[in-house]
Formats: C-alpha cells, structure tokens, sequence
C-alpha cells in the first residue's frame, strides 16, 4: 500500500496506472475508519485494478467549528485497517495541497436534493461536500466511486453532483452496516456515551417496528 501526501505525486502515479489500462477506484472518507467503509473498499477491490482511499476531514463541509474540532482523527489505525482490506493508495493530503487561502466552496444548485432534511440544518454542508468530491474526481479520475447508503442525501447530491459537471464516474453504493443494536456505524458513534447509543438505536428499531406492523 503506497501513501501519498500530496497531488502531485497522486497524479502522477495515477496516470502512470491508466497508461497500463488500470482501472481505478476511489473511496472518498473523513477517515475514523469502520466496517461500513471497509465494506465499501471491499466493493471496490472486487471490481477494480487500483483501489485509492481518500484519508481527508474537509473543513469546508463542517458548519460547526466544534463538530470539526472533535471530528475523531485516527490515521495510524486507518492505514493499518486500509492496508488489511488490500487497499492500493491512500492519499491523506494537507489542507493547502487542496485550497488555496481563503478558498470559498462552490455555490452549486442542487435544489431540493441538498436544500431539505440535512441541508436545512447544516448550511452549506452540501457545498462544501460536494466541492471536495468534485476535487477527488478532478484529481484521481476514479471509474467508480464508492458511497455508503448510510448518507442517503449525500449520495443522492455526489449522483446529481457527476450529472451535472458532466463528470464520467460511475457512483456505486453499499448498504448501511450496522451494530448488533441496530445503530448504523458512523465515525461520529466514537463521540457517543453508551446510554446515547443506546437511544440513537431507537430511531432505527422504531422504523423497523413500524415497517414490521404496518397495516395495509
Ligand atoms: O462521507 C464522508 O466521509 C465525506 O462527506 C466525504 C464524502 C469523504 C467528503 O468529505
């Protein structure tokens, strides 16, 4: 497993892969690696030549400065986890390898999709997500890229995302991966107490219930 640091040497190793027909994959995380991303690096390694994971906690997307600050940052245990699931590249750049100072985010419209649910608590959380996205596409040119359905609005602004900069990367997602309790593995669960876990897993089994009881 090969680590860089910066775009330049990522390009240039990359482009070096696609003269040799190599077909490469991406999977864009924050990092605070679990068994949901290593679902999707799986994925990923089953259908392509090249998988990169991309190790990065974009500023621009936190609308909280608090939430950035305790974003949970585990580099170490990520690269080991990544290099157990055969993963080929990561690339784990500095902020100034991908803004330049005072870089603002894009203003895209995505209407409805990124302007409901998430987005109408977290403002320009969609923005800034999808302005690092389309820098991985940009950069790493990836075939497929890989998105958890755990984020649904996410994933449904990246494919509005790849439609509208007319970006040829095909987006696949894999189902969420849960705890035993029904919680959906996030990196922000390292942040919860277990009476809070405990209670966040009543969202889902309350869903489950009423999907299970339903009357026709
Ligand atoms: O889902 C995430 O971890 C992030 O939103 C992403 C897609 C890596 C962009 O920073």
């Amino acid at each position: 497993m090969q680590i860089f640091k910066t775009t330049t040497d990522l390009k240039h190793f990359l482009d070096n892969c696609r003269d040799n027909n190599k077909e490469i994959s991406l999977v864009p995380t924050m990092g605070g690696l679990h068994d949901g991303h290593l679902k999707l690096v799986d994925r990923a390694r089953e259908i392509s030549d090249i998988v990169v994971v991309s190790i990065f906690i974009n500023p621009t997307q936190f609308n909280n400065p608090e939430d950035l600050a305790n974003y949970p940052n585990t580099l170490d245990k990520d690269l080991s986890l990544l290099k157990k699931a055969n993963c080929d590249i990561v690339y784990a750049p500095k902020i100034s390898d991908l803004y330049i100072s005072g870089e603002m985010v894009k203003n895209y419209n995505f209407g409805d999709i990124a302007a409901l649910m998430e987005g109408e608590y977290r403002p320009e959380h969609f923005n800034g997500m999808a302005t690092i996205v389309e820098k991985f596409f940009r950069i790493i040119k990836p075939t497929k890229a890989f998105f958890g359905q755990k984020d649904l609005q996410q994933l449904q602004v990246v494919k509005a995302l790849v439609k509208q900069m007319k970006i040829p990367t095909e987006i696949i997602s894999t189902p969420t991966i849960r705890e035993k309790s029904g919680l959906a593995k996030s990196s922000r669960n390292k942040l919860l107490s277990s009476t809070d876990k405990e209670n966040a897993s009543l969202i889902y089994n309350c869903l489950l219930y009423c999907r299970n009881n339903k009357t026709k």
